[in-house]
């Protein structure tokens, strides 16, 4: 007789956001993306998500399990659902006083942390160890892939409960860290010993972050380069010692691009869908359109165009140091983008001054950021570091060169226009290394003075639109990880 097929690897991912419903950044693109890639490599993916009304909301819910958690009185209803236009499942852990609130998933309207962040996240963590102790007599993983310090708590968690699950702890962004003061701990149900040094202690507090660093068995961050830049105290955030002791544990992995959402063939979001044999017609539709809504006159240079949160972390006040510059070499700029008031204000007071050569708008407009992505020539990053950053990738995807920073996952995924990149066919972008407003005036002129030799910026134009970013490669090495794992359990 032959032998019993084995049974597919099962993986619970826990995360704080799913595009398109809940999503502050690139994590939620990740984990939008990540599970159905992971599905199509045999590997049985599940969500784990607070039930924030977006959700609930949206998906067809049904009963999984109710447990009793250390966060409420009453047991705690988590709703099985499968997520909307994929085959993937997802557990919601359906608490409302923790989740049902005005605002965003960490915080409220005007910005700031709900208090309780510790609690909120504490419970998600603590509901996705259970999962991972086998509370859905249904359904129990092998692994759990817990991401940035949202879900810092489940490795800890599956420790606490001597889970016979492995833990993957995946770093988006070691600049959040979910620290809390020492008061708390005692709060989330953690036994004595796993608040030290050696534990989740942090500067006199508790880290969620390094909850995850230190307790997961494998450590994986997005980007191969950023998994380097982390070890060095420049980059480590105050991890980088217990990352640098982590080495053997840590890879860098990288993300992809999802071409249900990314795809300027099919994008309602541009006047003209475009593929690779129509790219210009297609963005030439675009540019009109984003020079019409940000008010940039007609004119023969390339259009530098930016989406992004305005944190320090992208290195955006490098660009306004460098405006003349980019003004100068005959570029123009669209910026969209939301954050630090000094940032707006001094891009709002450039919009006024370069009035017809430098557009703004701030907030959140995912339609808008699409146009700008097909519309712009390049796509500019100047970030001080970036674990992977997707902005980028969905830029070459549209054939818009980026202006990025040589650092994180920008190093990894952008080849910059030299001599020889230009010779052996492979520049997709331009790059530069200082994070000085002098560095990035050097690329930008560097791409003005490329734009106006049409062949070859049509032929980079093409490469950037064929390169490989997808989900699969990615899947693909996460799986090995996965497999590795398991079989080395004892
Ligand atoms: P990060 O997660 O650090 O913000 P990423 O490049 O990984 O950086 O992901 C950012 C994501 O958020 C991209 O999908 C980008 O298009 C989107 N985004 C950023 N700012 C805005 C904005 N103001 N409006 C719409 N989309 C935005
Ligand atoms: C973080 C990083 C970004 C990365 C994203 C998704 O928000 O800042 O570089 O692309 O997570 O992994």
């Amino acid at each position: 007789m032959a032998g019993a097929r084995p049974r597919a690897l099962r993986a619970l991912h826990v995360a704080a956001e799913l595009y398109p419903w809940v999503k502050t950044g690139g994590l939620g693109d990740v984990l939008a993306a990540l599970p159905p890639a992971l599905l199509d490599q045999g590997v049985d993916t599940r969500l784990c998500l607070p039930g924030f009304p977006a959700l609930l909301d949206a998906f067809r819910l049904s009963d999984a399990v109710r447990l009793a958690t250390p966060f409420a009185t009453e047991r705690v209803r988590v709703a099985l659902a499968t997520v909307p236009g994929s085959k993937i499942t997802a557990y919601l852990v359906d608490h409302p006083p923790f989740y049902d609130r005005p605002g965003g998933p960490y915080g409220a309207a005007d910005g700031r942390d709900w208090p309780d962040n510790h609690r909120r996240f504490g419970l998600l963590d603590w509901v996705a160890a259970a999962l991972g102790s086998g509370a859905d007599p249904n359904w129990r993983p092998d692994i759990v892939q817990a991401h940035d310090w949202h879900a810092g708590l489940a490795p800890p968690y599956l420790r606490a409960a001597n889970a016979a699950v492995a833990s993957i702890f995946t770093i988006h962004n070691l600049a959040y860290q979910g620290f809390f003061p020492a008061g708390t701990f005692p709060e989330l149900s953690l036994p004595a010993h796993f608040y030290g040094i050696d534990g989740l202690e942090f500067y006199g507090g508790l880290s969620f972050l390094k909850g995850g660093l230190f307790y997961a068995d494998r450590l994986t961050t997005v980007s191969p380069t950023y998994a380097n830049e982390i070890q060095t105290p420049a980059f480590g955030e105050g991890f980088d010692g217990l990352l640098r002791g982590r080495a053997d544990a840590l890879t860098g992995i990288l993300n992809g691009v999802d071409p249900r959402y990314w795809d300027p063939e099919h994008d309602d979001a541009i006047p003209l869908g475009y593929g690779i044999d129509t790219a210009e017609i297609g963005k030439e539709a675009a540019k009109r359109e984003l020079r019409r809504r940000f008010y940039l006159e007609e004119a023969a240079g390339p259009i530098f165009g930016v989406v992004s949160r305005l944190t320090p972390q992208k290195g955006l006040d490098l660009l306004l140091a460098a405006l003349p510059a980019l003004a100068g070499a005959g570029g123009q700029l669209a910026l969209l983008g939301s954050g630090d008031r000094e940032l707006e204000d001094g891009f709002g007071a450039a919009s006024r001054e370069w009035h017809g050569t430098v557009g703004v708008e701030f907030g959140y407009d995912e339609r808008l950021a699409r146009l700008i992505i097909a519309g712009a020539d390049c796509m500019v990053l100047p970030s001080r570091f970036e674990p992977c950053g997707l902005t980028q990738l969905y830029a070459l995807r549209y054939g818009t060169l980026p202006v990025v920073r040589r650092t994180g996952g920008l190093a990894d995924t952008v080849v910059d226009t030299t001599p020889a990149a230009l010779a052996d066919e492979t520049a997709t972008g331009f790059v530069f290394d200082a994070a000085t407003p002098d560095a990035l005036a050097g690329a930008l002129g560097r791409a003005a003075a490329a734009y106006p030799d049409r062949t070859v910026w049509r032929q980079m134009m093409r490469r950037a639109m064929t390169r490989d970013f997808s989900w699969a490669r990615s899947a693909e090495q996460y799986a090995a990880l996965y497999r590795e794992l398991v079989d080395k359990a004892p």
